[in-house]
């Protein structure tokens, strides 16, 4: 069964925009990860401020492998301007166990 690890961001007022962007100029890296299998960035509308980044991998050993890997290093390597505020001032990871899927 796939094995789902979401990213809960806090955005602070006015800065997802920037967060938007950052994410629009990503590596990548994550898509050529072995057992990778779909990434979402996904914009709060209702209920919550927060951003999520859903990744689904084949595997718990999948994620882990990435997440301690060069490609994790690679995909979060964003240069800031100089100066310029974190556009994520938070983070929390959540991980799931696909039950079922269609
Ligand atoms: C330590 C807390 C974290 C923060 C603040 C954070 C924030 C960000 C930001 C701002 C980016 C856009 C690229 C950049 O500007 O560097 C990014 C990329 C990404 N993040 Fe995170 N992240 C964190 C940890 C995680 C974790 C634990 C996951 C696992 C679900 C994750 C999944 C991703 C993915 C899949 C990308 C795209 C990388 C690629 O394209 O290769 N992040 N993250």
């Amino acid at each position: 069964m796939s094995y789902v690890a979401i990213n809960v961001l806090t955005v602070p007022e006015g800065a997802g925009a920037t967060l938007e962007e950052r994410f629009a100029a990503r590596k990548g890296a994550v898509e050529s990860a072995p057992g990778f299998e779909h990434f979402e960035l996904l914009r709060p509308v209702e209920g919550t401020a927060d951003y999520l980044v859903y990744t689904r991998w084949r595997s718990v050993e999948d994620f882990v492998a990435w997440r301690d890997g060069q490609r994790f290093a690679d995909g979060h390597a964003g240069a800031r301007p100089e100066g310029a505020r974190p556009a994520a001032t938070g983070s929390t990871l959540w991980a799931f166990e696909v039950v079922q899927s269609t």
